[in-house]
Order: C-alpha cells, then structure tokens, then sequence
C-alpha cells in the first residue's frame, strides 16, 4: 500500500533511511570514538531484525522510501547481519540497499552480503598508509582492510565508493593520490569534510578543509567534469575529463550545509529516529513497537516526527549546539 509520502514542513521528501545496526565498532577513528571506546548499547536495547524489517516495510512499502543503507558503529560486527539483509530485500528486490563499512571484515562477509541481496558498499579508507593508518583508526587493520576492498570487488559489490574524511595536517596531502586511485581502480572517492560529531570533542572549524581547496588540489593534476547526477544527493560528483575510470565526490556537510535537499533520515541501533546527523532529539520507536502497536500508530508516530524534521544545521553559527552522541551512535 504506497499511498503516502513521508513529507516534513519545508516540502522535503524523505526516501532514503540509513539503519544503524550496532553501536559497537572494531576501530576507533579518531573524528568519531574515544580510544577506550563507548558506554556500548545493552543486548535488549538494540532492535532485533525482526523489529528492523518491520520497520523497513512500512518505509518501503507505505512510504515509498528507495534507499537503505544499512551502518553502525561497525554493522559487520553485528552477527549475521547479512540475514538482515535478506529480510530486507525480500521486503522489495528493486530496493537500493547499500551498506557503509570499515571493511575489516569484509574478506569474510563480502559474498554472504552480494547473496543475501546487497547492491553497493561505501568503505571507509582516510590514509593510504599504514602507519597513518594506526594514529587515524587506532586498529593496526590496514592490510585487511585494503585486502576487504578487493574482496567487495570480487563479490561484485560495485561500484565501490570509498569514504576519506579529510582533516588538516592530519591526511589532506593524500587527496591526490585518492583522486589517482579512484582513477586506477574505478573508485568513486569521496572527501568528506570533518564534521563535529567525533566522540573526543576534538571538532574545530580549523580541521575542516572545504571542499573547494580539495577540489582545486585534485583539478591541478586531473581536470574534472560534473556528473549528470540522476538522483538529488548530499555528495557534488565528478568525473575525470579525460574519460579516465571512477570519480571523486565531495561532502561538504561544513562548508556548504545541503540540507535544503536533504532526503535522509535515521534510524539508530536502539530504534531512535533521527531526522538530522545533528538532531538534539529522536523519537524512540523500540518500546512502542515491543507494546504492540499497529503499523497505522507507528506510522502516525514516524509521519509527525518527518514533519518536525528541522530546516537545517547550523554548524559555524552561534546557536549550534553539538549532538550529544558521536556518528558512531548515530549512524553515519
Ligand atoms: N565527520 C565526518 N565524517 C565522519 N564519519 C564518521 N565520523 C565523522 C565525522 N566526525 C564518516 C566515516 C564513515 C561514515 C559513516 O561517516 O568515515 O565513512
Ligand atoms: Fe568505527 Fe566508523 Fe566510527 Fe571509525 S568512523 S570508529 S570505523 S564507526
């Protein structure tokens, strides 16, 4: 029964969900976790998959959404998670649902995920060096890392987008040679820009660097030419102008907020929905659902809640007020 969309008060349309299926991650990347990690979610508190493929439905099928991508945390260390993955694309086999990872554990999962149903995977991959590699995600992981992101491709997860957060001093003389890897490889890369939703409160503005610098960096050695983007989308993307494989894509949540055209919303591990990354509330939809409401009450909650969604961040204005919850708590 698709009869409705799920619409806020700005007109916006909401059709692309991203579920955080765990809170808990193997890494402990410096612009999202603490070192010694985070006050972890209990069992009971995180939604089953039964409650998340309920969920799912009524978004799908009532609503209309087109996109799932499933996060965390890490969402390959939830067990078996590629059942989920099933459930969900038995829900509609046309469904886009996509899946961002760390890839550490991709070298085992990566055919189970294609099998159950997986069409795309987003890696996240800031360095292109080892020993960067264990100051950034605080895992000595890179190998298998780099070893996942083959595996993806031998499943045929493709195309593959690589995720690079980009912070001063720290990996932003590597944004060119992520612009020679998309190229070599067939890689979309895309260069987000720190955003302040790390877990140490480290954020500073003087982190961040725009977009626009990265762009010129890359454009120096590979001239670039838009993309004829078939769908609205947070990421401005490129390809190469000498016909060259892959692309680059950059996400400027800082520099230049995109949320008159924001699509998405969020549900959490614990079931919260979220209508921003930096939403200062959720509505919780867990213990509503275990007291066995119908889906006509749950969707009156989901459709007033997308009707509040707020117009836009406002990161670098007076009244921001930083989330009380990390991206990994989030779902990015
Ligand atoms: N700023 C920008 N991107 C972030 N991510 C995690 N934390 C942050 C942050 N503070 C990214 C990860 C991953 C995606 C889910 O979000 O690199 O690719
Ligand atoms: Fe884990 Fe992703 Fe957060 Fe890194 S950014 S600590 S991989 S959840």
């Amino acid at each position: 029964m698709r009869n409705r969309r799920l619409i806020d008060s700005f007109g916006r349309v909401a059709d692309d969900l991203r579920i955080s299926v765990t809170d808990r991650c193997n890494f402990r990347c410096i612009y999202c976790m603490p070192a010694e990690g985070l006050h972890w979610l209990k069992r009971d508190d995180i939604l089953r998959f039964e409650e998340i493929a309920r969920l799912a439905r009524l978004f799908v099928d009532r609503y209309g959404v087109r996109t799932i991508r499933l996060t965390g945390g890490e969402p390959l260390v939830r067990v078996k998670v590629e059942e989920l993955v099933g459930m969900i694309n038995s829900i509609d086999p046309t469904l886009d649902i996509t899946m961002t990872t760390n890839g550490v554990l991709l070298r085992q999962k990566a055919l189970a995920l294609k099998e159950a149903g997986l069409k795309r995977i987003n890696i996240s991959l800031d360095t292109l060096h080892m020993d960067r590699f264990e100051g950034l995600a605080r895992s000595d992981a890179y190998g298998r890392v780099m070893d996942g992101i083959q595996a993806a491709r031998e499943a045929g997860l493709w195309p593959i987008k690589l995720n690079m957060v980009v912070m001063k001093g720290r990996n932003d003389d590597e944004v060119v040679d992520f612009a020679r890897l998309a190229r070599d490889e067939g890689y979309e890369v895309r260069f987000i820009e720190f955003m302040p939703l790390d877990g140490d409160n480290i954020w500073t503005n003087e982190q961040v660097v725009p977009s626009l610098r990265i762009q010129e960096q890359i454009e120096d050695q590979f001239p670039l030419v838009p993309f004829a983007d078939t769908r609205p989308g947070p990421a401005t993307r490129f390809k190469f102008a000498d016909g060259a494989p892959g692309g680059v894509g950059f996400i400027s949540s800082v520099s230049q907020a995109f949320c008159t055209t924001c699509n998405r919303i969020r549900l959490t591990a614990e079931g919260g929905l979220r209508t921003c990354l930096f939403s200062l509330h959720e509505t919780p939809l867990r213990e509503l659902m275990r007291s066995g409401v119908s889906d006509d009450h749950l969707g009156g909650v989901i459709e007033a809640a997308i009707w509040r969604k707020e117009e836009g961040h406002l990161i670098n204005q007076p009244g921001f007020v930083k989330p009380g919850k990390s991206m990994s708590q989030i779902g990015g």
